[in-house]
């Protein structure tokens, strides 16, 4: 994708990965909206960086995921790239739960991770379409990959995410919009807890990785670890998805 001169938005932007990315890209020069729940996050944001625009959203309810469409192509008709960012994990013990009663819990996560992100896909892929350039960007996960069983619907949203991010890519091959996949290792953010007994790679230095795959062109993009594992066999899946269940098992138990 071209690195300069679009107008971007970016979902969950206040804080973590797509703060990281918003600085960059505003740095590099381009427009930059950002959406979240949390007002002050978007605030705080705003005071790091003045010309980023923001915008109160939950992505978890359809009338908002749609009203947030409505508002960036009435007010930012020039918005041409979308990064699917924001996200939740959830980490529990599929025998430890109450699905009957707390199922809400549950299927929030896969809203968040799959449902919003496909569903703003599909609302801006025909607005896009008739862009001369255009982008979207869909933040999965190495877990997309190798799931991590101690957060199985968390794996599960991301394997989706990543399935639909290559029939989208299909399907949009014949326009000018060009379907981009991050797929993050762990890495030092909000989301990344206490009980994730793995090596977290510094926000800065990942985005940084990340940023250099969008500047050679890449349309998916792991980094350290996690470009190990987009390319895995699936006795390697199996391996991968054992040592590290084994390693983190004693946080479920
Ligand atoms: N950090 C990692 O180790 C890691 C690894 C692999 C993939 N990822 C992916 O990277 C993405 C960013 O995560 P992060 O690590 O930067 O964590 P983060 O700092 O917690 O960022 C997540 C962002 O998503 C927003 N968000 C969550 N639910 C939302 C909703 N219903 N509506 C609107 N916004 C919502 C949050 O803002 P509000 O709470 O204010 O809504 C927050 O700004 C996620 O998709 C995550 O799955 C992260």
């Amino acid at each position: 994708m071209k690195m300069s001169g679009n107008t971007i938005l970016i979902t969950g932007g206040g804080s973590g990965i797509g703060l990281a990315f918003a600085e960059r890209f505003i740095q590099a020069g381009n427009q930059v909206l950002i959406c979240g729940r949390r007002e002050n996050v978007l605030q705080k944001a705003k005071e790091q960086f003045p010309g980023i625009i923001t915008r109160t959203c939950d992505l978890t309810i359809e009338s908002e995921r749609i009203a947030l469409f409505d508002w960036v192509i009435a007010n930012y008709p020039e918005v041409n790239v979308l990064v699917n960012n924001a996200g939740i994990l959830q980490h529990f013990n599929v025998l430890k739960v109450d699905a009957k009663y707390n199922w809400s819990i549950f299927s929030e996560e896969i809203t968040a991770n799959l449902e919003a992100p496909i569903h703003l896909s599909m609302l801006f892929a025909p607005f896009f379409a008739e862009k001369g350039e255009a982008a979207m960007i869909n933040v999965t996960s190495g877990l997309a990959f190798t799931p991590l069983a101690v957060t199985p619907i968390y794996s599960a949203t991301k394997a989706a995410l990543h399935s639909f991010t290559m029939s989208l890519r299909h399907q949009l091959s014949a326009t000018s919009i060009e379907v981009i996949e991050v797929a993050p290792p762990a890495v030092d953010t909000d989301l990344s807890a206490s009980w994730l007994r793995t090596h977290i790679e510094p926000l800065d230095a990942f985005a940084d990785g990340i940023f250099k795959g969008l500047e050679e062109g890449k349309t998916e993009i792991g980094y350290s670890t996690s470009a190990d594992r987009l390319r895995m066999s699936r006795d390697q899946v199996d391996e991968y998805a054992e040592k590290m269940y084994n390693a983190m098992k004693a946080s479920i138990e």
